[in-house]
C-alpha cells in the first residue's frame, strides 16, 4: 500500500515549506500529494525536490468537483495517508462591509468547508492508532507548541495543522 502525505496550499507561503519539511523528515512516505490551484506552481515545487515523488492535483478547495475528484482518486489508489496538513486560505484586508457576500462565503467554505470535507475524506484512509501516534511524531518533530487532542480526532486535526 502507498504511504502518501496530502498538503494543501502547497504552492506558496506556509504550504510550500510544510512540503519541503515533510520531503525532508519524511524519506519514507511514496508520495506527497500537492493541493493548489496554480498548477505550474506545484510542477515547479516538485522539481526543486528531486528523489521524491509528487502527484500535483490543481484542486480549487471552493468547487465540489474538486472533491469529487480527490475522493475517486482516493478510491482508485487506496493508499494510506500518514499525514494531511490543511493550509490553504486566503486574506482579505479591509473592513467586512466592503467585502462582497459572495468573497465572504468562498472564505467561509475555503477556511471551514474544505478542512472539514478534507478530514472527512482522508479518514478512511488513516489508521485510527496510527494518525494520533503519526501526528504525535509529526508534531514533535516539526511543531513545537502545537496541539493535539487524541479522542477528539478532527478538531485535534484542526488545532494541530493550524
Ligand atoms: N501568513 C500569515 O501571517 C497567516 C496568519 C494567520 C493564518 N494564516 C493562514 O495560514 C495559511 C498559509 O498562509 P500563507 O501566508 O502561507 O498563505 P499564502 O502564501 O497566501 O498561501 C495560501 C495557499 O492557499 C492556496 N489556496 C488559496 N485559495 C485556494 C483555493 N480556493 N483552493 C485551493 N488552494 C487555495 C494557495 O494556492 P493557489 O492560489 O495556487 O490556489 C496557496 O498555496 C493560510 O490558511 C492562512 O490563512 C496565515
Amino acid at each position: 500500500m502507498m504511504n502518501i502525505a496530502i498538503i494543501t496550499g502547497a504552492s506558496s507561503g506556509l504550504g510550500r515549506e510544510y512540503v519541503r519539511a515533510v520531503a525532508e523528515k519524511m524519506p519514507e512516505l511514496d508520495e506527497i500529494w500537492l493541493i493548489a490551484r496554480r498548477q505550474q506552481r506545484l510542477i515547479d515545487l516538485a522539481h526543486t525536490l528531486p528523489g521524491h515523488r509528487f502527484r500535483i492535483l490543481p484542486y480549487d478547495l471552493t468547487t465540489a468537483s474538486s472533491f469529487r475528484k480527490l475522493r475517486g482518486l482516493l478510491a482508485r489508489e487506496n493508499p494510506h495517508v500518514w499525514l494531511l496538513i490543511n493550509d490553504a486560505g486566503a486574506m482579505h484586508t479591509g473592513p467586512v462591509a466592503a467585502m462582497s457576500l459572495v468573497n465572504q462565503e468562498e472564505l467561509i467554505t475555503l477556511h471551514a468547508v474544505a478542512p472539514t470535507r478534507l478530514v472527512h475524506l482522508a479518514l478512511p484512509y488513516m489508521d485510527g492508532p496510527w494518525v494520533s501516534h503519526y501526528q504525535r511524531d509529526f508534531h514533535r518533530r516539526f511543531c513545537t507548541g502545537a496541539k493535539y487532542d487524541r479522542v477528539q480526532r478532527q478538531q485535534g486535526l484542526s488545532d494541530f495543522l493550524h
